[in-house]
């Protein structure tokens, strides 16, 4: 089964091709050089980016790859949550080809599709498995009874771990998306432990609030400003960290321990708690590139005798093979939507209404409960 997939969400335009459920090609403009300027993403200018871009990416898709619509099994989409402009251009992209080559539509859950990409390829994955998901939006703990069985067990309420990320590199003057730059900063240091409070652990539930560390960081930030970045670097500055001043690399050791510590114990609890019977650890998402962060997974998974399933680096962040994988397994189990699927945007739970869904035990959708807004 040959599937075309259209990433949308946020600020990275993507196409890609699957053939059961194996990456063929994709091609992938980002936008992060527009929204850079502003320190964040901009909604509008994503979505006109998003209209700009789509054309061509898929032009070379195709060129590239030899094939064409008339090869593609299944359209998937991207469908939320996200942003709601973005998300639309890559429905009426999705929709649009699959009405013109008479093909089925199918749409994914963005949250989903980052889960799957760490078992991609991989058909021997023992579930149930618990699922760290940890994007610039989102931060959950999932129990994944198969690939298309979730449930939430916890999430964050307000701030994700990459928001958490992205302000520290924020009051540090580091670009945005600022959480690469913390990591390579950070790495190999050695971090002082007591710097900044490991959030919302006092607690005997599975989720999270990263919003006072965002905090912390600022205040101490503002008490020593002489440790921000004094020239916000390039993209490229941040590649040399023996560069930076030992001051401000300590500062990202910290952070990234802090984050890093804080899943860990909410991913222990699981462990000894809803996700006791968890047959192996996975992760995802663009923070899952973290260095820090997949070294404490590693540790945790052999403590616990589970194989760890984490997606290539390049696979964490958002991309198009991710929903053309999920596409293809939710096609395969029968599940498709018609063309009146809309767009969820960030905040709204993605409802799981496939055609074809009463035959199935998937979950209500990947949370349960209404969104921070
Ligand atoms: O999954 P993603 O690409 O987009 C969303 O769906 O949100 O995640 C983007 C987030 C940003 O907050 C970015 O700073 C963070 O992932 N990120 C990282 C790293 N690479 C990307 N955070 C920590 N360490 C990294 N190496
Ligand atoms: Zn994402």
């Amino acid at each position: 089964m040959l599937c075309l997939g259209i990433e949308t969400s946020c600020d990275e335009t993507a196409v890609a091709l699957c053939r059961d459920g194996r990456p063929v090609l994709e091609k992938l403009a980002s936008q992060t050089d527009v929204h850079t300027l502003f320190g964040g993403v901009v909604p509008e200018l994503a979505s006109r980016e998003h209209l700009r871009r789509m054309g061509p990416l898929l032009r070379a898709l195709f060129a590239q790859s030899g094939l064409s619509m008339a090869d593609v099994d299944v359209v998937a989409v991207a469908r939320g949550p996200g942003l709601l402009g973005s998300l639309l251009i890559g429905l009426a992209t999705a929709k649009a080809l699959a009405l013109g080559a008479g093909k089925p539509l199918v749409g994914v859950n963005h949250l989903h599709a980052h889960l799957l990409a760490a078992v991609l390829g991989r058909d021997n994955v023992p579930y149930p498995a618990l699922g760290l998901l940890v994007s610039g939006g989102h931060t959950q703990l999932v129990r994944l009874a198969g690939p298309l069985d979730l449930a939430v067990l916890g999430r964050t309420l307000d701030d994700a771990a990459g928001e958490a990320f992205d302000k520290a590199a924020k009051s540090l003057n580091l670009p945005y998306p600022g959480g690469v730059y913390i990591d390579v900063l950070g790495r190999g240091i050695e971090a002082d432990h007591n710097l900044f409070p490991r959030p919302y652990l006092d607690n005997r539930n599975l989720d999270f609030s990263f919003s006072g560390l965002k905090t912390a960081v600022a205040n101490h930030v503002a008490a020593h400003p002489e440790l921000r970045a004094p020239v916000m670097p390039t993209q490229a500055g941040a590649t040399d960290p023996t560069s930076w001043p030992m001051a401000l690399r300590r500062v990202c050791a910290a952070v990234n321990f802090a984050i890093a510590d804080t899943l860990r114990v909410k991913i222990e609890r699981a462990l000894a708690g809803p996700a006791k019977d968890a047959a192996s650890l996975l992760a995802a998402g663009g923070v899952a590139a973290n260095g820090r962060i997949r070294d404490m997974l590693a540790d945790v998974a052999g403590r616990h005798r589970l194989p760890l399933f984490l997606p290539p680096k390049a696979l964490c962040a958002d991309n198009a093979t991710m929903i053309a994988t999920a596409g293809c397994r939710l096609a395969a189990a029968g599940l498709f939507h018609d063309l009146s699927l809309d767009a969820v945007p960030r905040g709204r739970k993605v409802p799981w209404d496939y055609r074809g869904a009463e035959s199935t035990s998937g979950p209500a959708s990947v949370d349960s409960r209404p969104e921070p807004q």
